[in-house]
């Protein structure tokens, strides 16, 4: 019998039903990490960062038209899945901003995260002339570099205050970008980030951190704060 292989697929509006939330709810309460000591009151520092269907459609699907879900299976269950939203930048752009990325553990560093990325965003809307990511993870700013042209640092300078003004996605809206990418004064070590306030235990990320300095022999982006996420905003490629 031949060996399974990884099925992907972009689901839009219609197609985003609450069964596959429920597994994909699922899949992240399982896999995508959890809350880090210095998390505030409700949340509950060291417990697994938890997601529901309905929160979920709250958090990834408050724009339905402008939604799209990559997900990857493999004999029928889903090991990975990316929320993605597009909109047009103030500065006339379509950018597609992925807004919630997350593969099954035991099915990582296999290039799912980058393959459901070459998917965005999908038939349905066609080319887009940037993407973005706002995430504490290396890896998912790493692979949403393969799906665009290289990092740019001066280009996320100039973008990101446009980007963040047209944003429809609510994190980005009340979001506030930190690092000396955006004020030279900044002398905290971080370059090009964005303050949250989603206070998710940092450990496994700056982990994967010193093993992708170790491999490419630099990190771009600069130094990881609490509450903070690394920002990527760069051409499609
Ligand atoms: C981030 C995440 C989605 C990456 O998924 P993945 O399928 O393992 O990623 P890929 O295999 O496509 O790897 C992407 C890049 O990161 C690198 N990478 C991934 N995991 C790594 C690790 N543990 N150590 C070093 N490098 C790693 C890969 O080598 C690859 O880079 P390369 O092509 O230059 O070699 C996954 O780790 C995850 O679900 N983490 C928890 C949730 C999270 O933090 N999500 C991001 C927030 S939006």
């Amino acid at each position: 019998m031949a060996a399974a292989s990884y099925i992907y697929r972009t689901l839009t509006k219609d197609q985003i039903d609450d069964k596959i939330l429920a597994e994909c709810a699922s899949l992240f309460s399982k896999n995508y990490g959890i809350w880090a000591p210095d998390a505030p009151k409700p949340l509950k520092p060291g417990k697994r960062v938890m997601m529901n269907a309905g929160k979920l459609r709250q958090q990834c699907i408050s724009d339905a038209e402008h939604t799209v879900l990559a997900v990857c299976t493999l004999d029928g269950v889903l090991i990975g899945h990316a929320f993605a939203v597009v909109w047009q930048t103030d500065g006339g752009s379509l950018i597609c901003w992925v807004t919630q990325l997350v593969v099954e553990q035991s099915h990582r560093q296999k290039g799912v995260a980058t393959a459901l990325i070459q998917t965005l965003p999908g038939e349905n809307f066609g080319e887009v002339d940037l993407f973005g990511i706002a995430s504490s993870h290396p890896a998912a700013c790493l692979s949403l570099l393969k799906r665009t042209k290289a990092l740019d640092l001066d280009f996320i300078r100039n973008q990101g205050p446009t980007v963040l003004a047209s944003a429809t996605v609510d994190y980005l809206k009340t979001g506030q970008l930190r690092g000396s990418l955006f004020d030279p004064k900044d002398a905290s070590g971080a370059v090009s980030t964005i303050f949250t306030n989603f206070y998710v235990d940092h450990a496994e990320p700056l982990s994967v951190l010193g093993d992708v300095i170790s491999k490419h022999g630099k990190w771009p982006l600069g130094s990881l704060l609490d509450g903070h996420e690394f920002l990527v905003i760069a051409r499609a490629s």
